[in-house]
């Protein structure tokens, strides 16, 4: 079984091609860096324009790396939500006349589960197992059970991790995309020298809360002598801030293990997937965790934890499987739950 996946919910370009085998034959991403970097953020319109521009190169040179043609395809998949509204209908009207054209089934994934699926493609992980899903979007614990079948446990009842991410770095003028220039500047600092909150830590439950930890570096910065940032001053605000977003994810982690352990005996796996999860620290924060407690985790590398291609095509080799195809009418959606997935 070979399927294209196409993934453009947010400022990723992305196309690949991958086999029921689990083998990525082909995988391109464009991330559009410089069309947002002036504005600090992903502006939707812009990425809209940008993937149309984009998408058919990005999927001409994923087959030319693949090797492949679109007659050696038995299906296409795409993002079809949740996500920036202009840009998942780019990805899925491209797929949609695709499969129109070709007579191919067109499979309509959703991104988060699109997540939620890659450790399967990287780790043939067996279900059910506990799922951290941690992007700029979205913060959730989730138990899987199945393509289509997920069951929230507990989320964060203000930002997610990664907009906390953003935010501070944007704060600290650390630049954008948030995530990895927190982590590079974490590197050089003390992540003693400030002592954030921790939100929720200790709380029974598996929610989790952000936003008090993001008012907490503002009140940092602005407390600095004269107001001003050293490059020094970053460094120990990332680093702290960085600690206290594992210490506070690993506390949530532990409630979520228990409460999935009592309803899953046999499931021992803690899957961290999303865009945060390519964190070197949380990696292994978490990491450490799941060995004190007997699960298996696993975080799939870092270039298939932020949004690819990849695991669009993988989502849609388990769905097509299960003949959990769609038509072409289905219509794009900006909100789209997890556990409110058709099976
Ligand atoms: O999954 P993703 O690529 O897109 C969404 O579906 O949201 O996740 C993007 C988020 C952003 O908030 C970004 O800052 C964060 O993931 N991120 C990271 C790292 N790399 C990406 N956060 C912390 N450390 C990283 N290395
Ligand atoms: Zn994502």
């Amino acid at each position: 079984m070979i399927v294209l996946g196409i993934e453009t919910s947010c400022d990723e370009t992305a196309a690949a091609i991958v086999t029921g085998e689990r083998r990525v034959l082909g995988n391109v991403i464009y991330s559009q860096l410089d069309e947002h970097k002036a504005f600090g953020g992903v502006v939707p319109e812009i990425a809209a324009r940008a993937h149309l521009d984009i998408v058919e190169d990005v999927i001409r040179r994923t087959f030319a790396e693949a090797d492949l043609t679109v007659g050696d395809l038995d299906g296409i998949a795409a993002t079809a939500g949740p996500g920036l509204i202009g840009g998942v209908i780019v990805g899925a009207m491209t797929a949609k006349a695709m499969a129109a054209t070709r007579n191919l089934p067109f499979i309509a994934v959703n991104h988060l589960e699109g997540h939620a699926l890659t450790a399967r493609l990287t780790d043939n992980v067996a279900f059910p197992y506990l799922l951290l899903l941690v992007s700029g979007g979205h913060c959730q614990f989730l138990s899987v059970d199945g393509p289509g079948r997920y069951t929230l446990m507990g989320g964060t009842v203000d930002d997610a991790v990664g907009e906390a991410f953003d935010k501070c770095a944007k704060m600290m003028g650390l630049g954008f995309p948030g995530g990895p220039a927190v982590e590079a500047a974490a590197r050089a600092g003390d992540a003693k020298r400030f002592a954030f909150p921790r939100p929720m830590k200790g709380r029974a439950g598996c929610d989790m809360s952000f936003s008090g930890l993001k008012t907490s570096v503002r009140q940092a910065i602005l407390d600095l002598p004269g107001q001003s940032l050293s490059g020094s001053d970053a460094a120990d605000i990332a680093a702290s801030f960085q600690a206290a977003v594992a210490d506070v994810l690993a506390d949530r982690c532990a409630h979520a293990i228990a409460e999935f352990d009592e309803k899953h005996p046999d499931g021992k796996t803690l899957v961290v997937a999303g865009g945060v999860a390519a964190n070197a620290a949380l990696r292994e924060k978490l990491t450490g965790l799941c060995a004190l407690v007997g699960f298996r985790c696993v975080v799939p590398p870092p270039a298939l934890c932020t949004d690819n291609g990849a695991m669009i095509a993988w989502a849609g080799i388990e769905r097509l499987r299960l003949g959990l195809t769609n038509g072409l009418d289905f219509a794009p959606r900006p909100r789209w739950p997890l556990a409110e997935l058709e099976k």
